[in-house]
């Protein structure tokens, strides 16, 4: 855990410069999890959980990384730019290789970052530490490009360079939040708007199960796999189909039989999921808790059952949730197999629920949980100019 002063200290003991400031967000969903590589609807915010960035150009073609949090650090030459076995590293290199890419001339940097925002919690670290770097680099060099090409070039550096085919949400959710909102993205034509994130009586809380299984990594690309195999065996029949974005349930339904079992309930789930989304966001427009509180419900049996993305710690304190007096819904937030739930719950019964919760949640697994309240914030920002 550092603090905006903590991270400008140890960039001024290690360099000479006088560096850029930038604060990065982590994010949160409402609702809409693994819609977005199928060019659906999300519905995210950028929270007040931040890495800070302190970064500076040094004139050499060496650039020197420390990750504060873990005490790591990273040199490499930015001609010669490769992937490493430090994964954090890589996000970072990915950013500088994707603007080299663009023709941007770019010199070596020194950079220290670190933060408040867990990591593996799925509140997109990874996002916050591609966007956080990205916006520094953007600022220092002056290239021209807008944070909704910024969020792009993120995603097309997951891909390339680390290798994780991620869809658009964390990059858009963490570089274009707005204080108080949340993002309703069309993941498709990267048209979005905001919409209020006020919830009345109620809070979003998160709990972190602590566990993140290997799964997290290995089992995302096969769903974005049988995402497309769905997609390729429907067009068949339907050759404008181009995602699930264009099939409808009925669709489904009637080619059934030409799909196997797996991949009839992924695409059945990504259907639904959009759908639920769209009643989500009326929800929120009228201030409909309860119903909103049911429709997380549903997303997490999706994701449990039809997805397969949950995990015996997610569904535990899912099913927690569920029966307990004043919380509304609940479920698994991000990729799945480990991480946060999100809760919607009843101000009033918070403090209890959450005492509850980590309580019945040690006694079964032996594992002491964490919870965060977080606040939609504006997205992540120059903090100060060189
Ligand atoms: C990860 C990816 C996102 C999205 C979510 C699931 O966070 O990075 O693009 O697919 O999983 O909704």
């Amino acid at each position: 855990m550092h603090s905006l002063s903590d991270i400008v200290g140890l960039y001024e003991n290690r360099f000479d410069t006088h560096p850029l400031l930038v604060r990065s967000c982590g994010r949160i969903n409402i609702i809409g999890e693994h819609t977005d590589y199928n060019d659906g609807f999300v519905l995210p915010a950028a929270v007040d959980k931040y890495i800070y960035f302190a970064i500076g150009e040094n004139g050499t073609t060496e650039s020197h990384l420390f990750a504060a949090d873990i005490k790591q650090s990273h040199s490499f030459d930015i001609n010669k730019i490769e992937p490493c076995e430090k994964l954090w590293a890589n996000y970072l290199m990915g950013i500088m290789q994707q603007l080299q890419e663009r023709g941007v001339p770019l010199e070596g940097v020194d950079c220290v970052f670190g933060g408040n925002l867990p990591i593996g919690s799925g509140l997109s670290s990874s996002a916050a530490l591609e966007c956080g770097f990205a916006l520094g680099l953007k600022t220092l060099f002056q290239v021209e490009a807008s944070l909704v090409e910024l969020a792009q070039l993120a995603q097309r550096s997951s891909h390339q360079f680390v290798g994780i085919p991620c869809g658009i949400m964390d990059q858009f959710a963490s570089l274009l939040g707005r204080a108080g909102q949340a993002i309703k993205l069309d993941c498709r034509s990267l048209q979005y708007e905001y919409i209020p994130l006020e919830l009345g009586e109620c809070e979003l809380v998160l709990i972190n199960t602590k566990v993140h299984h290997e799964l997290a990594s290995s089992e995302y690309p096969v769903r974005v796999k049988e995402c497309r195999e769905g997609v390729e065996a429907i067009r068949q029949y339907h050759p404008e189909v181009k995602s699930l974005r264009d099939i409808s349930l009925a669709m489904l339904e009637e080619h059934r039989a030409a799909l196997p079992e797996v991949i009839y309930r992924r695409c059945a789930y990504v259907i639904r999921e959009n759908g639920r989304l769209e009643e989500a966001a009326i929800c929120l427009a009228e201030g409909r808790m309860e119903r909103l509180g049911e429709l997380l419900l549903l997303t997490h049996e999706g994701l449990r059952d039809d997805y397969e993305v949950s995990s015996p710690e997610l569904d535990f304190l899912v099913a927690f949730a569920k029966g307990f007096d004043g919380v509304l819904g609940a479920r698994l937030m991000g990729g799945g197999f480990g991480g946060c739930t999100i809760n919607l719950v009843r101000k009033e019964a918070k403090e209890k629920f959450l005492r509850e919760a980590s309580k019945a949640y040690f006694r079964q697994f032996g594992i002491h949980s964490e919870y965060y309240f977080v606040r939609p914030v504006d997205g992540t920002t120059v903090v100060r100019e060189e």
